[in-house]
């Protein structure tokens, strides 16, 4: 059914049934984008989105859109992945502007297919395994999707010759955990990554690197710190407690919950990637920072608070902790708000937006009670995604049809991810600089 709904196109991967149904959820949607607008550029036609149909590039492909209708085509490249949603695009289908190609990044023949297809000039990759708590337990499949995905990705780019720009999406994880009244680390600091999803982002980035120095690659590499906001599948933190309040449910919290994130809207993600493309250097890091930081355990509260739930002490469960849980992430974003960016949504108008938003479309996944426990428990199939060993697994690339990760997420209130990893020193300081991040040349 994928392949000739108007306006979309497909590789013809066989696909999970569900992302075809189209309960017309996404009808009644507000279609959220960013705010920023720049004059475009005359080298850029033909934009590439990696992860096009997952939560942050979703909002990229909406903006982009939207912001330049007639200037930007924009062609969002994913596999459908179990947190993917193709409503999250679907209000933009019959936009001449838009496109939608259903490939694998493991599948070499659906890159470069794309990139040939639609004249690619300009790339985002974003399409990555997002979700720390499941590269525990399936590490496997975070590094072919995050490390050999982006390497094929880099591979077809040089193939193609037609790529003037390369902006590869990195997270603040990959820095690992900065201490309490440590300076806030700029591009500049080690890269010391604790968990497995953190080091599949880290190794992403040096491939990025490594293809820069050999072959020229016109490249950007933008950190972000944690992103939140509407479209963003419930096994995150945000919209996981905002599920379970909805159904009256307690909030689980890994370990003491003391531990802190800084929350970026995701419009303002958007507006980042936006300035980044229209006046930022090729060649640089960007680091995308929130200065709304705060505990686990205070967002709980925060959230209960937002719902009218007064008995904190039995509506919040402590669970056992992760194998290594970062202690709080602070990178400086000064270089990137000299570009002009600012956030323009605060975190507490961002989180109503976004508790509203889950209220009216909590079908958009369709049932995801499954995903809401402590820890999620992931079944890998023998000899398929994320096996070393099994001939058909990921790990590899080709055009040969291979298909897409065989990893089911299931119902885990009981389970748990290896609790028997010992803590590695992991512990970014302010004094703890060393040499230049090699994308970089200022020094
Ligand atoms: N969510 C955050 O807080 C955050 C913070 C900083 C950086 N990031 C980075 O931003 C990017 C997007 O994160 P997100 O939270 O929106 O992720 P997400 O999990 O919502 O979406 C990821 C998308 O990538 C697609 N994908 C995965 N593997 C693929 C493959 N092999 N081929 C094609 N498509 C594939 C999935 O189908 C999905 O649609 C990731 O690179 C992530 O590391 C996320």
């Amino acid at each position: 059914m994928a392949a000739d709904i108007a306006g979309w196109s497909s590789s013809g991967g066989s696909l999970e049934s569900r992302f075809f149904v189209d309960t017309g959820i996404w009808r009644d949607a507000p279609l959220l984008k960013g705010q920023t607008s720049f004059s475009p550029l005359p080298d850029v036609r033909n934009i590439l989105v990696t992860g096009g149909e997952g939560f942050i590039a979703s909002w990229l492909v909406r903006h982009l859109v939207l912001t330049y209708p007639s200037t930007y085509n924009i062609i969002s490249f994913d596999k459908l992945d179990y947190c993917s949603s193709l409503n999250n695009a679907r209000m933009l289908e019959g936009r001449p502007n838009f496109k939608f190609f259903h490939g694998d990044l493991l599948k070499s023949g659906d890159v470069l297919r794309c990139l040939r297809t639609y004249e690619i000039d300009t790339v985002f990759h974003l399409a990555a395994q997002s979700h720390v708590d499941l590269s525990f337990g399936n590490s496997y499949s975070f590094t072919s999707n995050n490390v050999v995905g982006t390497h094929v990705l880099l591979e077809s780019v040089i193939a193609v010759k037609t790529i003037k720009r390369f902006y590869h999406i990195s997270t603040d994880e990959v820095y690992g955990e900065v201490e309490t009244d440590a300076a806030d680390l700029t591009e500049h600091s080690v890269l010391s990554p604790t968990n497995p999803y953190a080091a599949s982002k880290a190794a992403a980035e040096m491939f990025v690197t490594a293809y820069v120095n050999s072959f020229r690659l016109p490249a950007v590499i933008i950190r972000l710190n944690n992103v939140y906001g509407p479209h963003q599948f419930p096994e995150k933190i945000i919209p996981k407690f905002i599920n379970l309040l909805q159904r009256k449910k307690p909030l689980y919290i890994h370990g003491s919950g003391h531990n802190t994130r800084r929350f970026l809207y995701a419009g303002d993600a958007a507006d980042a990637f936006d300035t980044i493309l229209h006046r930022g250097e090729i060649g640089r890091t960007y680091n995308v920072d929130s200065r709304d930081e705060i505990s686990n355990l205070d967002l709980a509260a925060k959230l209960l608070s937002t719902f009218g739930v007064s008995d904190t002490t039995s509506s919040i469960q402590h669970t056992k902790d992760r194998p290594f849980n970062d202690k709080r992430y602070a990178v400086d974003g000064s270089k990137l708000r000299q570009l002009g960016w600012q956030p323009h949504v605060s975190f507490e108008e961002g989180l109503a937006s976004t508790v509203e938003w889950y209220g009216k479309f909590s079908g958009w996944w369709g049932e995801i009670d499954s995903i809401l426990s402590p820890f999620p428990e992931v079944v890998k199939k023998e000899g398929a995604g994320g096996g070393v060993d099994g001939e058909e697994g990921e790990g590899r690339a080709s055009g040969s049809g291979r298909e897409g990760t065989g990893t089911i997420m299931q119902a885990g209130v009981g389970a748990e991810a290896n609790n028997g990893t010992k803590k590695a020193n992991g512990v970014n300081g302010a004094s703890k600089k060393r040499k230049a991040d090699a994308m970089e040349d200022d020094g």
